[in-house]
């Protein structure tokens, strides 16, 4: 396969980090961290697309706080919509391709119906509406991708199941929210579907993260303290204590409650059938449990 030069935004995030560690295997990568692209700066924006010489653009920079996207939404609409279509125009401009990572949280979630890469999209936040905003601006240039990714963990930040782990080794009390229900995305098989993309000449929406049954935050916590006893790091799996999304003070802004993706269209297009999130949540739990390399 040939080397592409690709572009990526984000390397301080989890996404971004990812993507570039990985894909640096086999391609030149152009980080693009906040301090060489700033999504929110027009002139910064201008500066870095100058003269950039790249094959594909990935773009899983954003601003992710559903609470900052609240209080500020005009900032949430720069940096997840106008940015991203700024760099869209361009992009089309100069035969360039670009991959945009969006989220499940476009979706209202009130029903209990996978939503497919057509299912309508209303979201309940600035959050959502701002990044909704950021995918259509981005596939008014037909040629580029829009990727959905949902509850996103893997080595490169600490997410939920960190917390879990963390917590459940320390022996403190576990609880998790139980009525609210989606499907985790591991960044090692992220990476790797993102490798088939850049090979694979396809445009549009595409819902990507782990198939499997949807699982509550709730049921993902019980998985891991599960893998930890399993792994033997545990003797036993302790109680996980049930919350309502109701009773989460923190969370200021709306979060819908069924945005468990269907991710067909993912498993027709890559090169091996995408792994179900249990599997991709017992290797990751059993690397935690390894702890760091020597
Ligand atoms: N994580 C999830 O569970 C999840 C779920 C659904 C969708 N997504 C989507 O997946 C993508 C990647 O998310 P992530 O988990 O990697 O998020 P993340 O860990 O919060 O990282 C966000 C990245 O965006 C950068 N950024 C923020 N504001 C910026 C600006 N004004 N200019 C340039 N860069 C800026 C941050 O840079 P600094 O370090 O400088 O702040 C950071 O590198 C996002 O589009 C997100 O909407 C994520």
């Amino acid at each position: 396969m040939r080397r592409k030069r690709v572009a990526i935004t984000g390397t301080t995030g989890r996404v971004g980090a990812a993507l570039a560690g990985k894909l640096a295997d086999n391609h030149d990568v152009i980080p693009l961290p906040r301090t060489a692209l700033d999504l929110a700066d027009d002139v910064s924006l201008r500066t870095a697309l100058d003269g950039l010489d790249c094959d594909v653009f990935l773009n899983p920079a954003a601003l992710t706080s559903l609470e900052a996207c609240e209080d500020d939404p005009k900032l949430a609409m720069r940096v997840n919509s106008a940015a991203p279509g700024k760099i869209a125009e361009w992009a089309a401009a100069n035969g360039v391709r670009m991959i945009h990572f969006s989220t499940d949280y476009v979706f209202a979630g009130d029903t209990m119906v996978k939503p497919d890469e057509f299912a309508e999209a209303k979201p309940l936040s600035a959050y959502g509406r701002s990044k909704l905003a950021g995918e259509r601006a981005v596939l008014h240039h037909p040629g580029h991708l829009v990727l959905r990714v949902s509850w996103v963990f893997g080595p490169e930040k600490p997410s939920f199941i960190d917390q879990v782990f963390k917590t459940a080794l320390a022996g403190g009390k576990l609880s998790a929210v139980s009525d609210k229900t989606s499907l985790p995305t591991y960044t090692v098989d992220l990476c790797d579907w993102i490798e088939d993309l850049l090979h694979t000449p396809v445009g549009g929406i595409l819902h990507a993260c782990n198939p499997g049954a949807p699982v509550s935050w709730h049921g993902l916590a019980v998985r891991v303290v599960r893998e930890m006893q399993q792994a033997g790091l545990l003797d036993h799996a302790p109680e996980v204590e049930p919350l309502v999304l109701s009773e989460m003070k923190s969370f200021r802004a709306a979060r819908p409650r069924f945005t468990a993706m269907d991710c067909t269209r993912l498993a027709s297009i890559v090169s091996s059938p995408p792994r179900p999130w249990e599997a991709a949540v017992r290797e990751y739990v059993k690397s935690l449990c390894n702890g760091p390399p020597a």
